[in-house]
């Protein structure tokens, strides 16, 4: 896959691109990155990118014509460019495997107040990373990029995916390792029983027991399988003998 990030503040990725699983994908060929300066394309004297908003206002907005022209000579025709922005639809894991089936991901970051809105028809989708505001689009690029490049086949375990939180709509289970008994605080005993059928219906009842606990919102929303039924009515059906 290809990823080209047109910014202001190319400086901002360099430790994430080197480090940890994202920087391991990229040494091995499963992500190419490169970056464009918006400002290289500014051709007045001071190279501006911004200037004051129409209509009048706090701070200032990106101007149209650097950053299409830094857009122009980056777009092919397999590209899909994706606009960070607060006021953009909510991004999720399921588009994060979306976005991993693309040939070339254009990640156009604005900074300050925003970008003037004319730019925003130019891009196949605006995206925002939640209902918060940051200085600009860079934190949410890398963002999208890890959850996006820890999907290309062969970036990390295969099967590791699977059941992570947000995989199937439900947050995941718990996880433990060394060692069992932390000065008393103890691994429940079931993960040592060595019983994986044991084992595999604990994780999924402890999944839709945290779900609807911590994330009542996706817990409505989840359709449950009947084998999920199954181990939550037993479950029920156990703390009501209690
Ligand atoms: N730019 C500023 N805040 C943002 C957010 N929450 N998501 C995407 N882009 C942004």
């Amino acid at each position: 896959m290809k990823i080209t990030v047109l910014t202001l503040f190319p400086e901002m990725f360099n430790d994430f691109l080197s480090t940890s699983i994202v920087g391991r994908s990229i040494s091995r060929g499963l992500a190419e990155v490169e970056f464009v300066q918006i400002r290289d394309f500014a051709h007045d004297r001071y190279r501006h990118v911004d200037d004051s908003p129409f209509g009048g206002g706090a701070g200032m907005v990106m101007k149209v014509q650097p950053v299409l022209d830094a857009l122009n000579s980056v777009k092919q025709e397999n590209s899909y460019t994706l606009l960070m922005s607060p006021a953009g639809t909510a991004f999720s894991q399921k588009k994060a495997h979306e976005y991993a089936r693309k040939d070339h991901l254009i990640f156009l970051c604005g900074h300050y107040e925003g970008l003037d809105h004319r730019i925003e028809k130019y891009a196949d989708e605006c995206v925002s990373i939640g209902d918060y505001v940051l200085t600009g689009g860079e934190l949410p690029a890398m963002v999208i990029m890890d959850s996006v490049i820890r999907l290309l086949r062969g970036s990390i375990t295969e099967g590791s995916t699977e059941e992570e939180s947000h995989e199937n709509g439900l947050l995941e289970y718990p996880q433990y390792t060394q060692p069992a008994d932390y000065n008393g605080d103890k691994v429940p005993d079931i993960l040592l029983s060595g019983n994986h059928a044991k084992i595999r219906e604990w994780r999924i009842l402890q999944s839709l027991l945290l779900t609807r606990e911590k994330r009542p919102d996706l817990f409505a929303k989840h359709v449950l399988s009947k084998e999920e039924e199954k181990i939550l009515k037993k479950y029920e059906k156990e703390q009501n003998e209690k």
